[in-house]
């Protein structure tokens, strides 16, 4: 009999438990979303705000996947207590929950200890390994920003769990492309060749597959004065070892490349933390060659704060023709959780690139523009 009593009270209290945090979590029963309301709360399937920040995209077997870091709330949310969050979706607009893609580690010697800076994840797909790639930022536990490398991690299913493999500081004891011989001046800020030895730094960055297969890796290094756009060997796995110096002391960051008609384009912040700056777009015939800035390609209110965001990546939708989403981040770091997505649609009228402010929008956009 007391014996009975016991079990009912645990099963109670148990179930009071679920409810709460049930209630917790789910803000708002799910609800089918048929457009996009930058910088407004977005749920997923479960009715709780999508954590993803950082975040980049890829379409596989007819769906998209989203991928970004799983912020917590407070300060504490700008280093990774959790890992890296993946949802995905039919339609761009509503997202299912797939979870935590890659976890941070309980273990304290790992690289992505608990507590570590991992930001930016991206995933590509390599169709030879049939191995589905991530790369982030790493910064290890403890050190600041002062680690600045780059890491991958794989999975054999596109939404994990994914395995991490190394960290690295990209093409040391490399020349890049574009070298010329006074890039070996010594001087008290030439980063390039302080690290030549122990590879460059990278911290912000990017994935770019190109239509040939070949995948790049877009990153800020030499102290976040110059960007860094570095080939991958065919695994998608290493650096190739072939790489350009491009915005040489321009001290820019977030990049975000696409192509289009040929051309490709690289959209960047300036360097100011969490807080926005305004974005620029270059544009370059060859991945590889010269890149040319073109100007701020944002327009409304707040285009010189990039609508208070910062660049994360263009998303070229499927089935549209000339149909790219830039997409940005408008961080929170008092209480990191609570940064907002800013999805809008880029649009091309001849050479020049816009990105007009929407309050609200659908995919018709790309259907019905002139
Ligand atoms: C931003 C960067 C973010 C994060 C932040 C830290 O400029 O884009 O990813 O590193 O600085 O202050």
């Amino acid at each position: 009999m007391k014996n009975n009593k016991l079990s009912i009270a645990i099963f109670l209290s148990v179930l009071a438990a679920v409810f709460f945090s049930c209630t917790l979590l789910a803000q708002k029963p799910a609800e089918k979303y048929t457009s996009f309301k930058p910088g407004q709360l977005w749920l997923d399937n479960n009715g709780v705000f999508i954590n993803a920040h950082g975040g980049g995209l890829i379409y596989y077997n007819k769906k998209y996947y989203w991928f970004g870091e799983h912020k917590i709330e407070g300060k504490k949310g700008n280093s990774a207590q959790v890992g890296v969050h993946c949802y995905s979706s039919n339609d761009l607009y509503n997202w299912k929950n797939e979870g935590i893609a890659l976890n941070v580690s309980d273990d304290n010697s790992s690289e992505i200890a608990k507590g570590c800076i991992l930001e930016r994840p991206k995933v590509i797909y390599n169709g030879k390994t049939k191995k589905f790639v991530m790369w982030f930022h790493l910064e290890h536990k403890g050190k600041g920003y002062a680690t600045a490398r780059s890491a991958v991690a794989i999975s054999a299913n596109i939404t994990g769990p994914y395995t991490f493999v190394k960290s690295i500081r990209p093409n040391a004891n490399t020349n890049p492309v574009n070298f010329i011989a006074s890039d070996t001046i010594k001087s008290k800020d030439n980063f390039f060749l302080r690290d030549y030895a122990i590879g460059q730094m990278a911290r912000d960055m990017n994935l770019f597959v190109d239509d040939d297969g070949k995948a790049y890796h877009i990153f800020s290094s030499e102290e976040n004065r110059t960007m860094h756009i570095s080939q991958l060997t065919d695994d998608y796995l290493s650096p190739s070892g072939k790489y350009i110096r491009i915005s040489k002391d321009k001290s820019r960051e977030a990049p975000a490349l696409f192509k289009h008609n040929g051309k490709y384009y690289l959209i960047t912040s300036a360097c100011t933390g969490w807080a926005p700056n305004a974005a620029t777009i270059a544009v370059a015939d060859n991945i590889l060659g010269d890149w040319k800035v073109i100007d701020n390609p944002c327009q409304g209110p707040d285009a010189n704060l990039t609508f208070k965001g910062q660049s994360t990546y263009v998303l070229p939708v499927q089935g549209i023709k000339d149909a790219f989403i830039f997409i940005a981040d408008r961080w929170q770091p008092d209480n990191a959780i609570d940064g907002r997505y800013l999805w809008l649609p880029i649009h091309f009228e001849g050479d020049k690139i816009t990105i007009p402010w929407m309050d609200e929008w659908d995919l018709s956009f790309f259907k019905t523009k002139k």
